[in-house]
């Protein structure tokens, strides 16, 4: 079993896993040993602070070893991905990949003989979404008639966010003016839609009405954050943007927890206030990315 995306898993597996997260949060010491004698090797294209340490910590409080690869001082660079997972996946346990292409991850699922794990890829961020499940449950008790409004650009964390939330019944809107185009997923749209949980729109007043979370991302992938040679494009979007920050006045009468995955670009997708505000939830979210990536690493290794 790998985790990519969500394609494979019904929402009751998610819920398993979601569940899963809350449990070893509340019992840490049940799990200690867990992993004893486990490899996880995390590979890493892009930048990360969560993902890389959510993973390694996780690995070391379950009693099992994460080894970080930076890509770029590795043989990856120089060599086909097929063949260079063939061998790595017959050293370790279990591989993280964050790669820039879904199609270089699907390569190494088909290469690997070990569970690979999605650690963000152009298309899809499962583990965080693991994690913001987890963050709602514990703030609403049950996921059934929860209703969360992302606000941002449509990306690979929104992709995640409509899969997981459509599956465990959760009703998701989006209000998203730009899409990013190597995100597009039209199937995982389509079957979205015919649970009849997600819809999108642009007016950001309507979907706020009895939304318990409002969720948002930045604007530029990581990547490209400091690129002068996307200025252009970044200026464009702020322009485009800014009308859909998070900010006091967007969510006026509005009662939502506020959840963000981070990195944060302050003043950009969200206003610094709202990040301090009482009803923000962010750091307790990026908190859950640990007890997520317990929770993901036992199932992919068959603990439970
Ligand atoms: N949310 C998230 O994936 O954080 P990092 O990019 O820091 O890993």
């Amino acid at each position: 079993m790998h985790l990519i995306n969500f394609k494979e898993l019904s929402g009751q597996q998610i819920m398993e896993i979601v569940d899963k997260g809350i449990e070893i949060k509340r019992n840490p010491k049940k799990y200690r040993g867990a992993l004893e004698g486990k490899t996880l090797a995390m590979i890493f294209q892009k930048t990360s602070t969560r993902t890389r340490v959510s993973f390694e910590v996780a690995m070391t409080q379950l009693s099992g070893h994460a080894i970080y690869m930076d890509w770029r001082v590795t043989n990856f660079t120089i060599a086909d991905i097929y063949d260079e997972t063939q061998y790595l996946s017959r050293n370790v346990d279990c591989i993280l990949a964050r790669l820039i292409r879904d199609s270089d991850l699907q390569v190494m699922v088909k290469a690997s003989q070990v569970p690979v794990i999605n650690g963000c890829d152009e298309k899809y961020h499962p583990t965080q979404a693991i994690a913001d499940l987890i963050t709602m449950k514990e703030k609403k008790s049950t996921l059934k008639d929860a209703k969360l409004v992302y606000v941002g650009v449509h990306n690979n964390v929104c992709n995640s966010l409509i899969e997981a939330c459509t599956k465990v019944g959760v009703e998701i809107v989006t209000v998203t003016p730009i899409f990013n185009e190597p995100s597009r997923d039209d199937e995982l749209l389509d079957s979205a839609k015919k649970t009849g949980l997600y819809r999108t729109t642009l007016d950001l007043k309507e979907a706020l009405k009895d939304a318990d979370f409002v969720y948002t991302d930045t604007w530029i992938d990581m990547e490209f954050f400091q690129d002068p040679k996307y200025a252009e494009e970044k200026e464009k979007r702020m322009r485009i943007m800014i009308p859909y920050q998070i900010n006091e006045k967007n969510l006026a009468g509005s009662n939502a927890w506020i959840m963000h995955d981070m990195p944060i670009h302050r003043g950009y997708e969200i206003s610094s206030d709202i990040i301090e505000s009482s009803k923000s939830i962010i750091y307790e979210q990026s908190e859950n990315r640990l007890y997520s990536a317990k929770a993901i690493l036992l199932k992919l290794l068959g603990k439970y």
